[in-house]
């Protein structure tokens, strides 16, 4: 929305005010996140939106773009705190800290509230943002598992009525495997031209040169080692259980060789949800060079979600070892394409009733009156204001009512109201005593 006042003060940049225009469709979204948590098995949490900065340091990597410059940090007496960037570590951080390894495993958690991350602003990258996310954390580092996280993120932006999605996934090894391919990556890439940024990233981790949006390097990328050329048969034999399930879902998948992720807790499956959307509005373009297998996909495109699997990250945290697999979305991302494409969802029919009230002595009794219809149970929306009664009615036009209740002086002091159907222009005097009663007949 522009922003017009530029003496007042302004929202901080890069983050932004919901307003009241959007709540429908945020809602909307929320509802749908709900719905597909619970049906998926996944249990809420909620964690701070402020965690020791250590707690992103060690798990995300500390040559991350995330911690290297994209924390908020600040000290407090003599804790450095950080605002929460991302929300994987701090669910791991609350299974360990509230022993949930008691329970019955794996525990399925799911969040849903806002991240920081100091960015240079854009289209679809913001310094406030909200993310959706779904963890399984605990129990056997099943393949099925990678697989479900994938699904309901699927399924969420299905029934958003998202299409043109495909999946971009990978598999990255494991502790076994990956030095072996981080060694031939370096090989590969120091005896060539690369960017100032790939020179630092191939001394702290050559992966991330997989990552690099720089024309210079695009090139060298689709030449590089295969990642799935180098992976153990252990870590080979999980990835094509992953996509054995995504086949027996009907998922569509692209094979993404070059997809790495920018946080270091991840291992073996990798995956981004992208939707193709104009170049102009895509801040982040996953590097989909020259899919080795197409599964129905597209390769490209403006990414809403994105997870995999993280079997170190409890014992990174000091946990007991065991695995985990996540997911999460972005929400600014998917209210935005959601409106660019004007995907509309029928809004249930309310029972609206609009009250007008005309004098001061029906607005003093306008007061209970309201309060009585939605005691029992009508929606009711009451202006109140000193609007003419035909600026009261365009409102009750507006806001879509389905009846409006005329309350004027003389039914004020008769106990009286009138009832006005919109649809069908027929209005009527009825006693208050029976007004709810007759509003709900021609409900
Ligand atoms: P991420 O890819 O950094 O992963 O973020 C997840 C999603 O949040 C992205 O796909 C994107 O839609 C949205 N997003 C990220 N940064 C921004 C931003 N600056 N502005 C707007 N939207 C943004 C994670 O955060 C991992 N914790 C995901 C995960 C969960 N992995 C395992 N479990």
């Amino acid at each position: 929305m522009a922003k017009t006042q530029k003496n007042f003060p302004q929202s901080v940049k890069g983050m932004h005010d919901i307003l009241p225009a959007d709540q429908p469709l945020w809602e909307r979204a929320r509802r749908q996140i709900k719905e597909e948590a619970e049906f998926y098995g996944f249990s809420r949490i909620d964690t701070p939106l402020l965690e020791q900065a250590g707690l992103f340091e060690a798990t995300s990597g500390a040559s991350s773009d995330l911690v290297q410059k994209q924390m908020y940090i600040f000290r407090s007496g003599n804790d450095r705190l950080a605002l929460r960037v991302e929300g994987t570590a701090p669910a791991a951080r609350a299974y360990i800290e509230h022993g949930m390894s008691h329970l019955p495993q794996p525990v399925k958690l799911y969040y849903l509230g806002p991240m920081f991350r100091h960015e240079q602003p854009q289209a679809g990258r913001y310094r406030q943002h909200h993310q959706a996310g779904f963890e399984i954390l605990g129990g056997e580092p099943d393949p099925v598992f990678d697989a479900q996280i994938i699904l309901v993120c699927c399924r969420l932006m299905e029934n958003l009525k998202l299409d043109g999605l495909s999946i971009q996934i990978n598999s990255i090894g494991c502790n076994v495997c990956r030095p072996i391919y981080r060694r031939r990556l370096s090989d590969y890439y120091r005896r060539r031209e690369i960017c100032q940024d790939c020179r630092r990233r191939l001394t702290v981790n050559p992966l991330r040169l997989l990552d690099c949006q720089k024309a210079q390097c695009q090139t060298l990328k689709k030449e590089a080692p295969a990642v799935l050329d180098s992976i153990c048969p252990a870590c080979s034999g999980h990835f094509k259980m992953v996509l054995e399930y995504l086949d027996e879902l009907d998922l569509a998948y692209f094979l993404n060789q070059q997809l790495v992720r920018g946080l270091d807790y991840y291992n073996r499956t990798v995956f981004e949800i992208v939707i193709d959307e104009p170049a102009e509005t895509a801040p982040e373009v996953v590097s989909g060079v020259a899919p080795t297998e197409e599964k129905g996909g597209r390769a490209g495109g403006l990414s809403l979600a994105g997870g995999g699997r993280y079997d170190y990250l409890l014992k990174t945290l000091g946990g007991e070892p065991a695995p985990g697999v996540g997911a999460a979305i972005g929400l600014e991302r998917i209210i935005e394409v959601i409106k660019n494409k004007n995907i509309s969802f029928s809004a249930k029919t309310r029972q609206k009733v609009f009250l007008i009230h005309i004098g001061d002595l029906a607005k003093k009794k306008s007061l209970s009156l309201i309060e009585l219809l939605r005691r029992s149970g009508l929606e009711v929306t009451a202006p109140l204001s000193k609007e003419s009664f035909n600026a009261q009615l365009r409102l009750a036009d507006k806001a879509e009512s389905r009846l409006v209740l005329i309350f004027g002086q003389k039914e004020a002091m008769s106990d009286a109201i009138i009832i006005r159907d919109l649809k069908t222009g027929t209005q009527e005097t009825v006693m208050l005593k029976d007004m709810v009663e007759e509003i709900k007949k021609r409900l």
